[in-house]
């Protein structure tokens, strides 16, 4: 096919806005720093002129100067009144007054909020999830950066469990089912109790949850690398007993909440429950939909395949997602969400446009032609729903933007909401016609996937997690590690993604050219390399992740004070006991 001028394309030119954004914004860091470099250079060449000034002065000036220099540097000692007595603090007012063993070149952020109530059984439940999830980020991006890694050295090993085939659904799955999902689970435990202010329906059940949808990750990820699968269709790699697992997992916690729900005892189901809910039982729907057997074959198959796949990233990860920030961000600027009703309309919104939209991972496909032209119409209003809770997180932040650099949670939840909003209509671009033609087998729907389950995903879940560990255990995690964590993962994706888009760019273009695939490879190498390197980085920031998660949960004795209510009562009666013992 003869190019055409690919600036003209409104798919190109939607993904250039939105790479700039983030590349305007680096850019006025920029400007600002040289401004200041410039200030500093003026500002010696001023002192130096300043010196010379001093130099040439006579003694009687130099005598003035330094009377007047006297005269203005008197001040009062400040002890006029109080005298030379050493303070004491006898009551135990003052804190954190030990500075000098404190780094101080840090700024310190603001600690998570004071503990709330949360029963010690489902505080222990919602560590283990999230223990879980952790373990498994660990054990699915190890995997992902070998995958990586085999990219830039193809022959690193050769093992048919170790082949490239069978561990890339290992990673995916494993990051999907077991850190994904289990870190959505936990977090749901302590969010749907607090906002439905009733005690979870059953902690039992919590538990049986958990251990079905570790179990079938387990046994999925053997299986896969044994080479046991359900061949095919993307992240329905898992048998389906195994997947069975994981959807019994979910039901019995669906019942769980849909129980503890009903129990409530405020008048609103508060928006985020509407999403938690809708997730779960659209998980189920999806899941039962793509494993049914009666159409398995031919081009219902692949039909079913983009609705699952996409429905599987929409409907799962992003709705739970937006469900849990409908209660986070709020919680932690302390105010009302912005719009209650633009929640609900984006909720519903989101319903309309992303159930009609799994046709467009097949544009050009056997598949009829006015399903896929319905499947880019719906993604171009996915517009709507993305806008509308864009615009909500951001109007919440409003008049609150202080608060992001002395916190270190909130910047993890803002880079989330960045990327909800460029990822998301990333995609948009990515289902016209003529930008899937470009795109579509290179390695721009990687990035894409990265872009959205890493940067949406991953960094919104990291924000809650900080935000309730803290809150559950009373330990703050170390605030230069958490911001390594942030800075490395946030500068890996960019060096994953970035060079991986405009890559892909130029060989799609190549193949339209009529070009020799093998030249596309080569082509490709430098970009891969980026990628390891970008991998890299994230996969580092993991592991301080996961030292963060362990600093956070681990039993050191400390002396606490306790503060709610309950808890005093609770070290009164312990108190009273010792002493009648
Ligand atoms: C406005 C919303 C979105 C639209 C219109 C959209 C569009 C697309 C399109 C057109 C593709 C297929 C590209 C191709 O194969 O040629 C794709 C792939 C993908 N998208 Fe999105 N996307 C959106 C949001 C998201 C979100 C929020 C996530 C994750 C949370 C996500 C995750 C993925 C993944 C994982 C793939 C790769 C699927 C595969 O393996 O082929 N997308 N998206
Ligand atoms: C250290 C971090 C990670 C590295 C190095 C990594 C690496 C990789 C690699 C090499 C692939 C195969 C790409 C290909 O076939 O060309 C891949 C695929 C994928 N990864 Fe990751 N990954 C990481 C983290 C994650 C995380 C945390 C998630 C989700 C929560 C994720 C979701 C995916 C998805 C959805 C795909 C399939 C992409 C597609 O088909 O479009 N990855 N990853």
């Amino acid at each position: 096919m003869k190019n055409k001028n690919i600036f003209n394309e409104s798919g190109i030119i939607i993904t250039i806005v939105l790479i700039s954004i983030p590349i305007i914004i680096a850019s006025i860091i920029l400007i600002i720093k040289a401004y200041n470099l410039l200030k500093k250079y003026v500002r010696s060449k001023n002192a130096e002129k300043f010196n010379a000034y001093l130099k040439a002065l006579d003694f009687d000036d130099i005598q003035k100067l330094e009377k007047r220099k006297k005269e203005l540097a008197f001040s009062l000692s400040n002890t006029e009144l109080a005298g030379e007595a050493i303070p004491t603090d006898a009551k135990g007012l003052i804190k954190n007054i030990t500075e000098v063993e404190n780094i101080r070149f840090i700024e310190q952020k603001k600690k998570g909020q004071p503990r709330p109530y949360v029963e010690p059984d489902l505080t222990k439940l919602i560590l283990w999830y999230l223990g879980c999830a952790t373990f498994w980020l660990l054990f699915g991006t190890s995997i992902g950066e070998y995958l990586g890694i085999k990219f830039v050295a193809p022959d690193v090993d050769h093992y048919s469990w170790l082949s490239f085939g069978r561990l890339r659904p290992v990673h995916t799955n494993a990051v999907f089912w077991g850190w994904a999902s289990l870190a959505m689970m936990g977090l749901a435990y302590y969010v749907i109790p607090r906002v439905s202010n009733a005690p979870i329906a059953s902690i039992k059940i919590g538990y049986r949850s958990l251990i079905l949808i570790n179990a079938s990750v387990v046994i999925g990820s053997i299986c896969l690398m044994a080479g046991l699968n359900n061949s095919g269709g993307e992240y329905r790699e898992y048998v389906w007993p195994v997947m069975a697992l994981f959807g019994i997992g979910i039901f019995i916690s669906l019942l769980n909440f849909l129980k503890t729900i009903a129990n409530r005892t405020t008048k609103e189901i508060y928006v985020s429950n509407w999403y938690i809910i809708s997730a779960m039982m659209f998980l189920l729907v999806i899941a039962i939909v793509a494993y049914w057997p009666t159409w398995q074959n031919g081009l219902g198959e692949t039909i079913v395949q983009g609705y699952y796949m996409h429905q599987g990233v929409g409907m799962w990860f992003m709705l739970f997602n937006l469900g849990l920030m409908y209660y986070f961000l709020p919680q932690q600027l302390n105010k009302p969400i912005y719009s209650y009703s633009l929640g609900i309309l984006a909720f519903w919104a989101q319903i309309l446009f992303y159930t009609l939209i799994g046709t467009h991972h097949f544009i050009f496909s056997a598949i009829p032609w006015w399903l896929q032209t319905i499947a880019i119409v719906g993604s171009v209003g996915m517009i709507i729903p993305v806008v509308a809770g864009t615009t909500n997180f951001m109007m919440t932040f409003k008049g609150s933007w202080h608060k992001l650099s002395g916190s270190y949670t909130l910047p993890f939840y803002l880079i989330g909401i960045v990327f909800y909003f460029t990822g998301s209509l990333q995609g948009t671009a990515e289902a016209f016609r003529f930008t899937n033609l470009v795109w579509h087998f290179t390695d721009f729907t990687v990035a894409h996937s990265h872009l959205t389950m890493y940067g949406i995903i991953c960094f919104m879940l990291w924000g809650f997690i900080y935000t309730i560990v803290p809150r559950l255990t009373g330990k703050e995690p170390p605030q230069l590690i958490v911001g390594a964590h942030f800075w490395l993962a946030l500068i890996g994706l960019l060096f994953y993604t970035f060079p991986l888009m405009y890559g892909s760019t130029l060989r799609g273009l190549m193949w339209m050219e009529g070009k020799p695939f093998i030249d596309s490879v080569a082509l490709m190498a430098p970009y891969w390399l980026w990628r390891a390197i970008g991998g890299t980085l994230m996969w580092l920031s993991h592991l301080l992740f996961a030292y963060n998660f362990y600093v956070m949960i681990r039993n050191k004795k400390e002396i606490e004070i306790p503060t709610s209510p309950a808890d005093i009562l609770k070290a009164k009666q312990e108190l009273d006991e010792q002493l009648t013992n």
